[in-house]
């Protein structure tokens, strides 16, 4: 995507965040329309925010409960998915563990898809939420540095921050255990690796993630050391410069990657995120529409 294009679905996002801010009415561009959330993976905040979403702008929503779905009587995805076709779906909000799942299937069906989440790979309405914070905070994206903390390797929302931010001449740092770093070979060349300490100095945001378990193993979890180790602790807030903010997409593990209380610390904007996810995922569905 064009950084204009970025720029012009932030724009949107903000114009719905002050007409919800303003308990303005709403038009409902998406009366009658119907919108499935199509969720392959456990999701709580991608799923319901695009909820959220799609009813403001008055659309009727499905939610595809992949755990009590007739999958389990064997239907195939492929089936499922023309079975909604079938059924007159106009979005499909699609969430899938594999990496190009999605892509592939975009041109396969009469719904318009949006990627909700694709494996170790994409997630990009979670950076553009990721963005929204950002510009909210610093009324720019542009010439700052992002530190990225944990194991970017499984991140699908690093990939899609990286790939964003570099589009506006953001430095990206990623820091971790070393085992949940991308080799050398595979960093992108606008990113630079450094040890956590040092990438917090520097960092405008802190941004952590969790271990994703769920994707591999290489990295045996002790809580108590994962935070003395990588997450952020008083210890490492004290390092933070007093205007940088922290940000996680979610879900966190409190005491983990990060002290529970620093959660709701003045300098967090994780709350935040979540309802941006509101605002910017309207104009995402808003644009899909209108394609
Ligand atoms: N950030 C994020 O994708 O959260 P969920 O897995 O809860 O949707």
């Amino acid at each position: 995507m064009e950084p204009s294009q970025i720029l012009s679905l932030l724009e949107r996002s903000l114009f719905y965040s002050k007409q919800l801010k303003n308990k303005q009415k709403i038009t409902k561009i998406l009366d009658g329309k119907i919108v499935a959330n199509l969720f392959f993976e456990h999701s709580t905040r991608t799923r319901f925010s695009f909820e959220v979403a799609a009813k403001r702008l008055g659309a009727g929503v499905l939610n595809f409960d992949s755990d009590s779905s007739s999958l389990a009587k064997g239907e195939t995805l492929e089936d499922t998915l023309k079975t909604f076709d079938a059924l007159g779906i106009d979005v499909g909000i699609i969430r899938h563990s594999d990496d190009s799942y999605i892509e592939d299937l975009k041109t396969k069906y009469n719904f318009s898809v949006i990627n909700a989440g694709a494996g170790s790979f994409e997630h990009p309405s979670q950076s553009l939420l990721d963005l929204f914070t950002i510009q909210e905070e610093f009324g720019t994206l542009e010439n700052l540095t992002v530190a990225i903390c944990g194991d970017v390797t499984h991140s699908r929302v690093a990939k899609s921050n990286i790939n964003a931010l570099k589009k506006f001449n953001s430095k990206v740092i990623l820091t971790g255990p070393e085992e949940l770093m991308p080799v050398p070979a595979k960093v992108d060349n606008h990113c630079e690796v450094m040890k956590v300490d040092d990438a917090i100095k520097v960092a405008d945001v802190v941004m952590l993630l969790r271990v994703q378990h769920e994707r591999h193993d290489l990295h045996e979890l002790n809580i108590d050391n994962y935070n003395r180790d990588y997450g952020l602790n008083d210890d490492r807030l004290n390092l933070m410069k007093k205007n940088a903010i922290i940000m996680h997409p979610g879900p966190f593990n409190r005491g983990v990657e990060i002290s529970s209380h620093l959660v709701e610390h003045k300098q967090s904007r994780i709350f935040k995120q979540k309802e941006n996810g509101v605002y910017t995922r309207m104009a995402i569905l808003e644009w899909i529409i209108n394609e």
